[in-house]
């Protein structure tokens, strides 16, 4: 269980995110949606520690992880794997030594230790990247791969950290639809099988409705919805959004991951959802 103590978050005068209070069991499937700026990211890096809470506190199985040191601290951090938009793989090494490096995730030498990895750290890494059916490209330098394929290795070197939490910052939001698909998928998969946690924020709603068993919509640096995606209704997704902007209708057929054969669903709230690439 992953317990969010009345957290708040402040840069200077903006406060990011403002006394969240969350429980979330081990092994769900969050996904964190919200405008711009609502501080769906800062919560994310507060809980893996990239950024500290102004006040509040974050536990984890009882332990408070807000207030960890040192190689307590590390260790959390690899309990709690990072995924990102833009996927933070070093583009001149080959995809194997990419995914490796999850296994040294934090140590700053790492790039000097590449060969004490023992041959059970390669089967383990080629097995992940098996698993995301991206083997093939072991060899190739990471850089030189689609985006799809980059995550995916972002994804198999997560797992090298054997994480108990995946945290991923809008994983999709530089793909295509059906590498977008892909790579929710994987994450799913990772999520039911192993039973991972997977936390992720995600700026379209049919994603979050459609892979996610909970969704926690963030306005304003606060939680203003948290439940299940049947729970999210018109009304609800205009207090995630807003029903201050410009007047254009939210289409979720336009957003890029419809699946389950579903039919692409229109709702009329207005709001402001931000295109794909508003960050790359
Ligand atoms: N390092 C920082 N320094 C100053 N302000 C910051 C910093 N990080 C975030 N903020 C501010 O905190 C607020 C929340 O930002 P955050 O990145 O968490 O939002 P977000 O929901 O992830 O938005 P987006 O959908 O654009 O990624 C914003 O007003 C942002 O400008
Ligand atoms: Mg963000």
């Amino acid at each position: 269980m992953l317990e969010i103590r009345n957290v708040t978050r402040r840069f200077g005068k903006t406060v990011a995110v403002n006394g969240v209070a969350l429980e979330i069991p081990q092994g769900q499937m969050v996904g964190i949606i919200g405008r711009s700026g609502a501080g769906k990211s800062t919560l994310l890096r507060m809980i893996n520690r990239l950024i500290d809470p102004s006040h509040g506190s974050i536990f984890f199985a009882g332990t408070e992880v807000s207030s960890l040191r040192g190689s307590t601290l590390r260790r959390w951090q690899r309990d709690c794997a990072m995924i990102f938009q833009q996927f933070n793989l070093v583009p001149r090494l080959d995809v194997l030594t990419n995914v490796l490096l999850g296994r040294l995730n934090h140590r700053p030498t790492a790039l000097n230790l590449l060969n004490i990895f023992s041959r059970e750290e390669r089967a383990m890494a080629i097995s992940a990247l098996e698993r995301l059916d991206i083997a093939q490209t072991a060899l190739q330098r990471a850089g030189t791969l689609s985006g799809g394929q980059q995550q995916r290795v972002a994804i198999a070197r997560a797992l090298m950290q054997q994480p108990r939490m995946i945290l991923a910052d809008e994983p999709i939001a530089s793909l295509d639809p059906l590498n977008a698909k892909v790579v929710m998928d994987a994450l799913r998969d990772i999520n039911l099988r192993e039973g991972i946690t997977v936390i992720t924020n995600l700026h379209t709603l049919d994603t979050a409705r459609n892979y996610c068993e909970r969704i926690i919509g963030m306005a304003g640096g606060k939680v203003v919805f948290d439940g299940a995606p049947e729970e999210l209704t018109r009304e609800a997704v205009r207090m995630v959004y807003g029903a201050d902007s410009d007047g254009a209708e939210i289409s979720e057929a336009i957003t890029s991951t419809s699946i389950r054969g579903e039919k692409p669903r229109k709702i009329a709230a207005r709001t402001a959802l931000k295109p794909a690439l508003a960050e790359a």
